[in-house]
């Protein structure tokens, strides 16, 4: 996710009081480049700083590529300013979509966090403008622009205020101005933490950026804009100044580029919700039941098409088995999944009537590039769906579908899947709605299913300490059995590939109905069995398979639709109502199963032994 830092306070030059809290001996340039470099550990393809100096005006430097790369620029009156670490959501890594964006006279500078949802209708509106980037932050720093020349006596926290009426979506920004000693930031949906020195502030998208300079923190709250100077910050929210406090960190730097969870994949399977969200942003029309995914097809192609083949590897090819269900109801195109690496254009299939979809969350896995490169090879029409702007896999295929799922550092891919599978879903819709197989309202109820997404993992972690037990009971068994039925099969083979991968235990996901076709075998009171057990997933039937292993003497874990019971069960994970996507949901308490028996063993769970986070070999 991108990450930003701003500091105001005018640095220190050794004369001052040169404690910890102000720096230390430092410009502002320096101050403001070693936060980018603190939040580096987010993941990142661009970065640039904003600096106001108080005679010298606004200086911007920015670039795609590492921090290290970036010169930032002299700016010896500099008395604050902002730098960002962008993760590309909208538009290539190029150095125009690099942040900060100014308007069009360069007096406003701009770092931005999320997405704004309304960018293109505000784009319109700005059509006097000059903007010159891909990007939705840029029309920010424009309507700021616009407020100021319509207010002449209005600073920026007041242009800032007014601006943020006008935008839908989730976000932090930080803005600067030339000839005004503040920064003034606004947060909405995504994190914003103040720090508070002796005679400086910080602003930031989390404390690592800072750390080192003061531990005492304010967190802003959604919907609060506050202006920052060197003297300390006054925040507004609903018009009133308000007080949010202030508290200390206890974190070292360590733990707090974690969140202050002990594993990134812990980070990253609590930041679901936020990660789903962003997925889904601005993508959704739930009056006409359509999706805008950006994904465009040659007219007819989708009335024709006669296959829509997924090739994945790994975890992403078992979001590609979610979704090859998910394409064939809701778009009635027959859907097939392959291993990327076993992959072949099969004979007697019609290139130009099939869908080639390639699900990879790096765009670099050379299994699925190769898969793709033959597909492409056969004349078959091919789109990406990847996490990654500018990987390879977007420049080999004909269309990309962006999950925005934001980084993902731990190997085991957690929130990647989540975001996946809700990308093909909304692709499933989109190729149902074009080709007149999904009507608006059964699409609606798919988009609703979506909207509930978020607020439905949400719900499965708050349930973590119940996971957590569950592990500790059941961390020395011999081995595990993942099962389920239709959409519970792809999630019992990611249940079972998430455990294997991180604890090391013996773990299989299958088809609970091929239970009695030789598993059964295994099954012994040291063997639990655990079943997804939602709609979506013939729960009853799988349930009848659990019970065959019961009587086997196997403990039974199930993850269970919420409006369900099932009494035989010797622990039960409630899971929400979200239609077709409870599997999905019921996988965040996999998820949770793995980390935690992992953890009870001390492994370690970010780099899992012999694995790599992406696999470019063949
Ligand atoms: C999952 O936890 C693994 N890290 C692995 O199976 C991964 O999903 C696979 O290597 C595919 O990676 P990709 O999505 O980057 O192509």
């Amino acid at each position: 996710m991108c990450g930003i830092i701003g500091y105001v306070g005018g640095g220190t030059d050794g004369d001052k009081d040169g404690t910890a809290s102000d720096g230390g001996g430092e410009t502002v340039g320096d101050i403001v480049h070693r936060g980018l470099t603190n939040l580096e550990y987010r993941g990142y393809d661009s970065a640039g700083v904003a600096l106001v100096g108080a005679t010298s005006g606004l200086t911007v430097a920015k670039r795609s590529g590492e921090v290290d790369a970036l010169t930032v620029p002299d700016v010896p009156d500099a008395t604050h300013g902002v730098g960002h670490t962008r993760w590309s959501t909208h538009g290539p890594p190029t150095d125009a979509n690099a942040h900060p964006h100014t308007d069009c006279v360069g007096d406003v500078a701009v770092v931005h966090n999320g997405i704004v949802e309304n960018y293109e209708t505000l784009k319109r509106e700005l059509s006097a403008h000059e903007c010159t980037s891909d990007t939705d932050t840029e029309v920010i720093p424009h309507l700021i622009e616009d407020e100021l020349v319509a207010d002449p006596d209005a600073d920026l926290l007041a242009a800032v205020q007014r601006v943020e009426d006008r935008l839908e979506g989730s976000y932090a920004i930080c803005a600067v101005r030339e000839g005004d000693d503040q920064i003034v930031v606004a947060r909405r949906g995504s994190p914003l933490v103040l720090g508070r020195g002796a005679d400086a502030t910080f602003v930031a998208s989390d404390v690592t950026a800072f750390l080192e300079h003061t531990r005492d923190v304010t967190y802003l709250e959604d919907g609060d804009v506050a202006a920052l100077s060197a003297d300390g910050v006054a925040i507004v929210a609903d018009g009133e100044v308000v007080d949010r406090g202030t508290e200390t960190v206890t974190w070292e730097a360590d733990a707090a580029e974690k969140g202050g969870y002990d594993h990134y994949m812990r980070k990253e399977i609590h930041e679901q919700p936020e990660a789903l969200r962003q997925t889904l942003a601005g993508r959704l029309d739930t009056t006409s039941g359509d999706v805008d995914l950006d994904v465009s097809f040659p007219p007819g192609f989708l009335a024709d098409v006669e296959e829509i083949q997924i090739v994945a590897c790994g975890t992403s090819n078992y979001a590609g088995r979610y979704a090859a269900q998910l394409f064939e109801e809701l778009s009635g195109v027959r859907a097939t999944v392959e291993i990327a690496s076993e992959y072949a254009f099969g004979a007697g299939r019609s290139p130009d009537r099939t869908l080639v979809v390639a699900v990879t969350q790096s765009g670099e896995t050379a299994d699925t590039l190769g898969a793709v490169r033959r597909a492409n090879a056969a004349g078959a029409r091919t789109v990406a769906v990847t996490n990654t702007l500018g990987s390879t896999v977007t420049r080999e295929v004909d269309n990309t579908a962006f999950i925005r799922a934001g980084p993902e550092i731990g190997v085991a891919a957690t929130k990647t899947f989540a975001s996946q599978v809700a990308t093909l879903a909304m692709l499933a819709v989109a190729v149902g709605r074009d080709r007149g197989a999904l009507g608006a309202a059964a699409a609606r109820s798919v988009l609703a299913d979506l909207q509930g997404l978020p607020g439905a993992v949400q719900q499965v972690l708050d349930e973590e300490p119940q996971v957590r037990e569950a592990a500790q009971e059941y961390q020395d068994s011999e081995a595990f059995f993942f099962v389920g039925r239709a959409l519970g099969v792809p999630v019992a083979l990611e249940g079972a590939l998430k455990l294997k991968e991180i604890s090391y235990d013996h773990a299989e996901g299958f088809a609970a109905g091929e239970l009695k076709h030789g598993p059964l075998a295994l099954v012994t009171p040291a063997t639990p069995v655990v079943a997804v057990l939602t709609a979506g997933a013939r729960a009853d039937e799988t349930m009848n398979n659990v019970t065959e292993a019961q009587t086997r003497g196997a403990p039974a874990l199930g993850c269970v639709s919420a409006d369900d019971e099932y009494d035989t069960l010797d622990v039960s994970f409630d899971v929400p109502e979200v239609g077709v996507l409870e599997p999905l949901v019921a996988n965040v308490y996999l998820q949770l199963f793995a980390y935690h028996v992992a953890n009870e063993k001390g492994r370690p769970i970010d780099k899992p032994r012999n694995l790599a986070k992406s696999v470019t070999v063949e």
